[in-house]
């Protein structure tokens, strides 16, 4: 199958693709390209979870470490990026066409195969936008993302030739380009999120996405990238910091979302420390609730939310941060009083070491009261339909099994209902996904760390 956007006609309540002489309905979804973060499983739930709260139509076309298509009914809200926590450029797909022509293309360097790519490159009216928007000089990008190993390590090759498609198209056009990020200058054929925040490429419609998978490759222009700097700022210039305990803000981010939380929703963050998870959910516009046993943490958190407020002009933001226990929750709280509980409890002591797998079962056994504590509690305050997204110890040990903690059982008792981070309505028709659906928790653990998060998502 191969589809170009770009030349569509309207004829009565059809389009008709010039190209392909297709009709399309004119209902039709788009295809956007989403390029994940490091933990690209956690970014995808988070994705997914987002469209879900907001009532998205969607499916997933196809995922893979690189990249995710997925198909959506209506345009993503303005403020997506910023919404996000776990991507980094958002596409919108201009043409798609089987991975087989780009095999034939590259790997058996089918000069016929190399002019249907350059077909669509021309039909997509991806160039022409691109002068569109340029003002003399054009300064424009390549970025190939592939999860079709037989080709990746031709990504530089395929780099160069659509740069080199590109500039001869804006030659035609009168336009002397210059085309960036070369492969041989660089480890990956791709620009960096900052590369293309710096050169305002997205609103230059000037970088070129080119995403190869396993059956289908699509070419998209960047609609949208992730500016590292706003939370960056939320991160280290907050005036309350505390560098070993608290939660980087795409993470606290990334929970929020999988909460399903939205404007005007109630959450709370029973163990809030400096506010983080308070933070990023106030600026998902919800109403805040913070609780935390320490009597500093308490002011640092309710400082960091001022400053907040300050900083991004929130006006009418709500929020408030109790000093209390958790294990007396119900009574700071009350009963049935909130939507979505984003939460991480202490997760043990800083190690020097990896632990014995004897020593992190030790770990996890002292820190279990205070867990199973919250758990009863947390069910009380919850309204029904609510959400819990809880973070429990990871913690890697010397045979490199995790040790780590057995949360569901106790959630389960307590009358909660897991939630799978992903579900089989979510993916086209006889796509495999059985690696995601089998999923019924998130781990978030850096390389170099010892204590890594398991994140659980339940509902009341
Ligand atoms: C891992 S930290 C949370 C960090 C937080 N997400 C942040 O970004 O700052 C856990 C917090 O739980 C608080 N805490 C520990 N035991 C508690 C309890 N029984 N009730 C309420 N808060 C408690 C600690 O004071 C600490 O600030």
């Amino acid at each position: 199958m191969s589809i170009v956007w770009g030349y569509f006609t309207k004829v009565g309540s059809f389009y008709l693709n010039t190209l392909t002489k297709l009709y399309i309905p004119e209902k039709m979804s788009t295809t956007k390209l989403f390029i994940s973060g490091k933990n690209w499983q956690l970014s995808l739930a988070e994705l997914t979870a987002y469209l879900k709260a907001r009532e998205a139509k969607f499916k997933i076309q196809f995922f893979s470490k690189e990249f995710f298509a997925i198909s959506l009914e209506g345009s993503l809200a303005a403020t997506v990026m910023e919404d996000l926590g776990g991507t980094i450029k958002i596409g919108e797909a201009k043409a798609q066409f089987s991975t087989a022509i780009v095999k034939e293309a590259f790997l058996k360097r089918s000069k016929e195969a190399q002019k249907e790519i350059k077909q669509f490159l021309a039909s997509s009216g991806m160039v022409d936008a691109i002068v569109e928007a340029a003002s003399d000089r054009v300064f424009f990008g390549v970025s190939v993302y592939c999860a079709e190993k037989q080709l990746r390590a031709l990504s530089g090759v395929v780099q160069r030739f659509l740069g080199s498609t590109v500039k001869a198209e804006l030659a035609g056009f009168g336009k002397k380009a210059r085309f960036m990020g070369f492969a041989k200058d660089r480890r990956v054929a791709q620009l960096s999120h900052v590369e293309v925040l710096k050169k305002n490429l997205v609103e230059s419609k000037a970088e070129v996405l080119f995403c190869i998978g396993k059956e289908e490759s699509w070419i998209a222009t960047t609609v949208a990238v992730h500016n590292p700097f706003e939370f960056q700022k939320r991160d280290i210039y907050k005036p309350y910091q505390r560098k070993i305990f608290a939660m980087p803000p795409r993470l606290a981010r990334i929970m929020v979302n999988l909460s399903s939380c939205t404007a005007d929703k109630v959450l709370l963050d029973p163990f809030c420390g400096v506010g983080t998870v308070l933070q990023e959910a106030l600026l998902a516009k919800a109403k805040v609730v913070g609780l935390d046993i320490n009597g500093w943490c308490v002011k640092a958190a309710e400082e960091n939310l001022e400053w907040l407020v300050r900083e991004y002009g929130l006006d009418g933001a709500d929020f408030r941060v109790l000093q209390g226990d958790v294990a007396k929750m119900v009574g700071k709280i009350g009963q049935d009083m909130v939507d979505c509980i984003v939460t991480e409890p202490d997760l043990g002591p800083a190690l020097r070491q990896v632990p014995t797998g004897p020593y992190a079962q030790k770990i996890i056994e002292k820190l279990e009261p205070l867990f199973f504590g919250f758990v009863k509690e947390a069910h009380r305050v919850l309204r029904v339909g609510g959400r819990l997204v809880l973070v429990t110890p990871y913690i890697r040990t010397r045979t490199g099994q995790a040790v780590t903690m057995p949360i569901g059982e106790k959630l389960e008792e307590a009358g909660f209902v897991r939630i799978n981070p992903f579900s089989e309505d979510m993916f086209v028709e006889g796509l495999q996904a059985q690696s995601l659906l089998g999923l019924l928790s998130l781990v978030e653990m850096d390389e170099k760390h010892k204590v890594g998060r398991e994140i659980h998502i339940y509902q009341k």
